[in-house]
Order: structure tokens, then sequence, then C-alpha cells
């Protein structure tokens, strides 16, 4: 299988707040590690990559936030001009096409064309090339929105490629689809967090990408695993010691916080279990950080468990 570092344009996908921003973050430090001048797309967010990378808020025109690595939070309405402005080139010709009242009537009633607007302008850094003929990007990661939001994003150049008239618009929306779906330049990174909500979702999500979307998924992330610090008879030693306490007793809190760190280790290896025996695809766990707020050195290291 193709290295996920080797592959143009990557979708980071997942349920709201189960890491996608850090997973993101951790890819796109480690393939600048190996040489690639990579882009992070983030999608109108409340971008919290700046805060993990202790660098200046991320505007909606890319830039550079370290060597290797550019970033942008993109906005419907400026990526769709600018994103108009570089496939068309020339301002005249994007003013009469996009200015042109059938053409506005028409993009207005597209289902999807904020979506578009995004994926289109990310889509086109995979082939934007500099003024010496090299690409700009080796790698675009889109930091997709929460699992809803996303999968109606990755839906939508079906969407163009179903309604669009014959044009400039379908073709790119043909030529993303044809990338995205490619095993071996596109691709598709799932995270979750190992409890059964996530997993259920993540499940469904690996289920549509495969079925409906056709997409590759290349990787799995099971973000913030706690070490387990009991083996399975600790386990239930744990589960079972509270009911036995007399009451009153000095040892009261201490059973209790065991019992909850007990809990939490069975159902995590209940649901890595799960995500092992329903999708078999690679794997990267990373571990949960027990710090409040965890910034540049800490992204830098889970990055390391990328390769
Ligand atoms: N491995 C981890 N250990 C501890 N905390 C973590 C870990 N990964 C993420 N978090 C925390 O979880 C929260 C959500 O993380 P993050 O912003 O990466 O998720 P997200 O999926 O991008 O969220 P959203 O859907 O809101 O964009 C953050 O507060 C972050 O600090
Ligand atoms: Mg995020």
């Amino acid at each position: 299988m193709v290295n996920l570092f080797d592959r143009s344009f990557v979708f980071v996908v997942g349920k709201g707040g189960v890491g996608k921003t850090t997973v993101s973050t951790a890819l796109a430090l480690s393939a600048a590690r190996r040489g690639k001048r990579v882009l992070v797309a983030m999608c109108n967010a409340k971008e919290r990559l700046s805060h993990l990378l202790e660098v200046e808020p991320i505007g909606p025109h890319n830039c550079e936030v370290m060597p290797g690595i550019d970033a942008v939070n993109m906005v419907p309405k400026y990526a769709l001009e600018e994103y108009g402005l570089m496939v068309l080139k020339v301002r005249t010709v994007y003013k009469a096409i996009f200015e042109n009242r059938f053409v506005a009537a028409f993009l207005r009633g597209t289902p999807g064309l904020e979506a578009w607007s995004m994926l289109g302008k990310a889509y086109y850094h995979t082939k934007e090339e500099d003024e010496f003929g090299a690409k700009r990007y080796d790698l675009v990661i889109l930091d997709a929105p929460a699992t809803g939001h996303g999968l109606e994003m990755l839906r939508v150049p079906q969407v163009i490629t179903d309604i669009a008239p014959p044009g400039l618009l379908r073709n790119e929306a043909e030529q993303a689809l044809e990338l995205f779906r490619d095993p071996a330049r596109g691709g598709v990174v799932l995270v979750t967090l190992p409890e059964d909500m996530p997993v259920n979702e993540t499940l469904e999500l690996h289920h549509a990408l495969g079925t409906e979307l056709a997409m590759p998924v290349t990787q799995l992330v099971i973000n913030s695993v706690y070490p387990a610090l009991f083996d399975q008879m600790q386990c239930e030693a744990c589960l079972s010691v509270a009911d036995a306490l007399p009451a009153g007793s000095p040892l009261t809190s201490l059973v209790a916080a065991s019992r909850a760190r007990a809990l939490r280790e069975r159902m995590q290896a209940t649901a890595i279990r799960r995500l092992a025996a329903e999708l078999p695809i690679p794997t990267t766990t990373l571990p949960h950080l027990f710090m409040p707020d965890f910034r540049r050195s800490a992204v830098e290291s889970l990055s390391h468990l990328f390769g």
C-alpha cells in the first residue's frame, strides 16, 4: 500500500472533538520531517492549529507556519473567488464567468457550492505550480468539518459532477473526484476515540466512505488512549472492591478513582478490539496526554508516532 505521506491529498475526518486538528497537525509535522511541502487546509473553522503550533492565527489565505508547512483557514467567499481566479487565471475572465447573472444564479442554486469552493481550492493546490513549473505542495491535508458536515463535504464533488452543466466546474469536480478516489494518490484518515459512540460513528463513516463515496480509507487513528495501569484481573478487582469497602473507609476516594480508571480501561479495550475486528486497516494509536492544554512540543511527540 502507498505510504500515507506519498499521497497528494488526505482527508482527516471524524466526529466533533475526537482530535482531527491534532492529528492533521501531527501528520503535517511528520510529513515535513520527510521533506514534504505540506498544506493544512481547514474549513472555516474555529481553528486550533495556530494555538497548537504556537503561531499567529491562520487566516483565509495560505501562509507559511513553519518551514515546509503552510496552512489556511478557508472561508467560502474568499475561497470561491481565489479558486475561480486560480483556475481561470485572468480576472476579467473570472468576472465574465462568475459575475455573469446566469452563472451567478446557477451557482447560488447549486447545492454544496460553499463546500465546493473550499474543497475545490484545496484540490487546486495539489496541482498548483510555481514559476519554474515545480509543484507548490506535495501533500494537502484537509482537516474536515465534524462527521455530518464532513460527509456532506465529501459528497459534493459527486453532486457537482451529476448536476453541473458540462464545462469548467464539472471538469474540475470530475478531476478532483478521480484524485480523491485514487488509492495511490488520495486517502481518508479516520480519527476516533476509544469509546462506544465515536466507534459506532466511525464504523458508519467507514461504511459510507466505502459504499457510497468509493474513497479509500488509508488509516485509522485511535486518539486519546489511556495507558493500561491494570491487567484484566486487577481491573476486575478494582471494580468489585468498591462494593466490599466498609462505609466511611479512608480508602473510599482511592478506590473510587481506581474504579473509574478500571472502567475507562475496560471500555477502551472493548472499543479497540471492536475496531480491530471490523476495520482491518493500518492503525495508529495516540496516547491521551495528561495536560490541560498541550501545544507544540506535545504535538511534535505525537507526530513521531506516525513514523
Ligand atoms: N491525545 C490527546 N490527549 C489529550 N487531549 C487531547 C488529545 N487529542 C486531542 N485532545 C484534546 O481534545 C480537544 C479536541 O481536539 P481537536 O481540536 O484536535 O479535535 P477536533 O476533532 O479537531 O475538534 P472539532 O471537531 O471541534 O474541530 C482539544 O481540547 C485537545 O486538546
Ligand atoms: Mg478541529
